[in-house]
């Protein structure tokens, strides 16, 4: 059967996972990514069953630029037909002062929040534009609506990630492409974020005040489907993202930095 196929980055848990089960809903056949094969495999065998749609996957590290670049010829040599969202999720964060964070491993997570988004959308596209109605979904964060200090740099790739993905959707309409771009930034979420970040001291937080990523899913796949630029999940991540926008600066980066940097260095 030739169903609608959707590429997933950082599918084998978290928010992916639950992307990946939404558009699953709708009916769509699944290409899973992320580095870890047996979570992979367990997800896509999980969603086959549950929602009869194909589920394959490939283990593949997104920091590594051969890597991507062998990824896109998979999906240009298996999937060109039927191509019909790519969903850049795949991410990270670092927590800790940017002098003392390995640069290397700074550099690493910029390659998979910046770098493999950027690559990936670019050689999709006009696949995407052939098999038209498309989309492309990426997952920025709420942090990308001011400088967060001790999280500096994963900041500053997600508000890279705005900016292209609000710059990208003017384009596709402005030359009438049949691809529509949204961009949804998700506050905390109870995922293994926490983890990856080395950010236990602040996971109490994140627990209380997180969304569920299934929640995130749902909001973030309505959302694409009907053509949005850019969605806030929640209501206490969209009084966030305001009160960044209007209130000084300064303001939010010291309340921001007052949370994060107390943190820092305690268990
Ligand atoms: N959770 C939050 O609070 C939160 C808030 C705002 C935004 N976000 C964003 O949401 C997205 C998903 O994160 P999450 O919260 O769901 O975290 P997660 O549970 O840690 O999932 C991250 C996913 O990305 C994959 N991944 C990480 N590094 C990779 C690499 N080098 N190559 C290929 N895949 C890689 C992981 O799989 P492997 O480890 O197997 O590679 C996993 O599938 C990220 O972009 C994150 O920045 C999260």
């Amino acid at each position: 059967m030739n169903r609608p196929l959707a590429l997933v980055t950082g599918a084998s848990k978290g928010i992916g996972q639950a992307l990946a089960q939404e558009l699953a809903k709708h009916g769509y056949d699944l290409f899973l990514v992320a580095r870890n094969p047996e979570e992979l495999a367990l997800v896509s065998q999980s969603l086959s069953s549950s929602y009869s749609v194909q589920a394959e996957w490939m283990a593949i590290d997104l920091s590594v630029a051969d890597q991507q670049k062998h990824l896109i010829e998979q999906v240009q040599n298996r999937f060109s037909e039927r191509l019909r969202i790519l969903v850049n999720n795949a991410g990270y964060g670092l927590w800790g002062w940017f002098h003392e964070l390995n640069v290397e491993e700074q550099l690493r997570m910029l390659h998979v929040n910046v770098h493999a988004p950027l690559v990936l959308t670019h050689a999709l596209l006009p696949i995407l534009a052939r098999n038209g109605p498309s989309y492309v979904l990426n997952i920025s964060s709420s942090t990308a609506y001011q400088a967060l200090p001790t999280m500096t740099v994963y900041a500053a790739s997600k508000s890279f990630m705005v900016q292209f993905s609000r710059g990208l959707h003017h384009e596709c309409r402005r030359l009438g492409l049949p691809v529509s771009v949204t961009c949804v930034s998700p506050g905390s979420t109870r995922t293994h974020f926490i983890d990856r970040a080395r950010m236990e001291p602040l996971r109490q937080m994140a627990d209380r005040f997180g969304m569920d990523p299934e929640q995130v899913a749902r909001i973030a796949i309505g959302a694409m489907f009907r053509g949005k630029a850019e969605v806030v999940p929640g209501a206490l991540n969209k009084a966030g993202a305001a009160l960044a926008r209007y209130l000084p600066k300064a303001w939010v980066e010291k309340a921001a930095a007052n949370i994060y940097v107390s943190k820092l260095n305690k268990d």
